[in-house]
């Protein structure tokens, strides 16, 4: 991995970018996954699904550039931390990306393995349609994914305030849009 010398104290555009659109996803995905059970049968629902699918790809595909893109280049900022915490901060992003890759990986494994009609357009097939109970335990799998990513994006969202309001150390700057007009990368 070669890791760029950082030369401000914020990321670049991309990695901002693909940073709020991803947290935007993730949310977005979550609610409507939730909705999927809430709406009626027939139209409302397949269309939900059939979105949520959409744009859960949407956001697989963005996940491994994203991945690629901050492995390759893109600014590194050392963690605004001290101590242990620098380790445990490092970890948790880690941790993060893990979830975001599950997630994602663990909705086409129900997709393929339950068959969906896609917008009443056209029809993924499935691979068993005969077995309900492991077509739900799939789903309850992806719910369950899907629950630990709030939980964990809710305990980061919380530390990013925590760094902002109390400690003041401009950490949520660096991720801040539009900051960045003359951020670079260097090497
Ligand atoms: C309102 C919600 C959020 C806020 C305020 C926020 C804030 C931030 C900040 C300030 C950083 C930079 C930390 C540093 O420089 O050490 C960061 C990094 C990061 N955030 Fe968030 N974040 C939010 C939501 C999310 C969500 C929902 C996810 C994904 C589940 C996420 C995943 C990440 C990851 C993986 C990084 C590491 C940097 C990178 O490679 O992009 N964040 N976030
Ligand atoms: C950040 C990404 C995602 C989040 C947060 C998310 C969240 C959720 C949630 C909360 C549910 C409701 C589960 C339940 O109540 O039983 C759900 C259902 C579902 N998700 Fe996702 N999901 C994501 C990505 C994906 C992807 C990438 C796919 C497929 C390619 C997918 C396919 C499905 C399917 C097929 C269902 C079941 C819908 C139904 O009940 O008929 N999801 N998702």
């Amino acid at each position: 991995m070669n890791h760029p010398e950082v030369v401000l104290n914020t990321y670049d555009k991309r990695t901002i970018a693909l940073h709020w659109i991803g947290a935007f996803l993730v949310m977005a995905l979550w609610i409507a996954g939730q909705c999927i059970d809430l709406v009626p049968r027939g139209f409302p629902k397949i269309t939900l699904r059939s979105l949520h699918i959409t744009f859960g790809v949407i956001f697989g595909l963005l996940l491994i550039y994203r991945i690629i893109w901050r492995r390759r280049g893109g600014v590194h900022l050392p963690v605004l931390n001290n101590g242990w915490l620098v380790r445990l901060a490092k970890y948790f992003h880690v941790f993060l990306y893990a979830l975001m890759l599950v997630i994602f990986l663990s909705g086409v494994i129900a997709v393929w393995y339950r068959g969906v009609n896609m917008f009443d357009l056209f029809k993924i097939p499935a691979f068993d349609s005969e077995n309900k109970e492991m077509r739900r335990l799939l789903v309850e799998i992806h719910e369950w994914i899907a629950n630990a990513i709030m939980v964990s994006a809710l305990l980061h969202t919380a530390v990013a305030f925590w760094h902002h309001f109390k400690l003041k150390d401009g950490l949520l700057e660096r991720m801040r849009p539009l900051k960045n007009a003359n951020s670079a990368t260097k090497g």
